[in-house]
């Protein structure tokens, strides 16, 4: 079932966005070497309740942090802890808070002090595909429309597309219909209409795509232990044009 959201709706929606990406440009100021991630974890979940946010990824099914911490080899919902991040690491901070009922949902991958040109290559082309995949999103066209342009432009700079993990409808709920897979066909799938609002968020990988879920049930690394990059931000598909609802121009 897809939620088409009013004009109305949608404005609340832009506070929970905008808290969530002021909450990583927050974030921003704090990734360096040697902060350990439970750190950024706590200061994410302050400064959200201090905007009068909620953090929702925190206990939700049971998730332990306010950000999903996504360290080099993790692609997805890995937990904060008393790791210390590493000069040449990249980490991933993805965060969904809850605004006015409504969730806001974004994802930046950060460079910790000097990367490697293989990765900071990595990480601008998992942005871009992001990019190219809003682009696709125009009411009218298909979430296929969205998947395959993600895919078709990983792969044609030689990186992989993480299968088991989709984008998806946000709303009142942080996960709603549709699946918003980061491959496949053009023209398949839900069609886009005004009123939708959708998380696109590639996980993309230097090496194959393959993933392991750990015994917790939740944290997700390459198989391979090979870096991921993961960017996302929230869209609202409208009748003329598709607006970006969270934005990077806290972080950049
Ligand atoms: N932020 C993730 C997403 O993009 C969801 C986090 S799952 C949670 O969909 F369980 F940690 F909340
Ligand atoms: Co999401």
């Amino acid at each position: 079932m897809i939620y088409l959201k009013t004009a109305e709706e949608i404005e609340l929606m832009r506070g929970a966005c905008d808290l969530v990406s002021r909450t990583l440009g927050e974030m921003a100021r704090w990734v360096a070497p040697g902060v350990t991630t439970l750190k950024l974890d706590t200061i994410a979940r302050e400064f959200i309740l201090d905007n009068g946010g909620k953090p929702s990824c925190l206990g939700y099914q049971g998730f332990p942090g306010t950000l999903c911490i996504e360290v080099n080899e993790t692609v997805v919902h890995g937990f904060p802890s008393a790791y210390v991040l590493q000069e040449g690491d990249i980490v991933g901070l993805d965060c969904v808070v809850e605004l006015n009922g409504y969730h806001g949902d974004s994802c930046y991958t950060f460079a910790v002090g000097e990367i490697s040109d293989s990765v900071s290559r990595l990480l601008e082309i998992t942005k871009n595909s992001l990019y190219k995949g809003i682009e696709a999103a125009k009411a009218g066209k298909r979430i296929g429309d969205i998947s395959n342009a993600v895919q078709t432009y990983c792969e044609r700079n030689g990186y992989s597309v993480v299968r088991e993990m989709c984008g998806h409808g946000i709303g009142k709920s942080m996960h709603e219909d549709p699946e918003v897979p980061n491959y496949g066909r053009r023209g398949i799938g839900p069609l886009l209409k005004p009123g939708m609002v959708i998380a696109i968020e590639p996980m993309i990988n230097l090496g194959s795509k393959n993933i392991v879920i750990s015994n917790d049930g939740w944290q997700c690394r390459t198989k391979d232990r090979k870096p991921s990059a993961h960017f996302e931000h929230t869209v609202a598909i409208h009748a003329d044009e598709t607006e970006i609802l969270t934005t990077f121009k806290y972080i950049e």
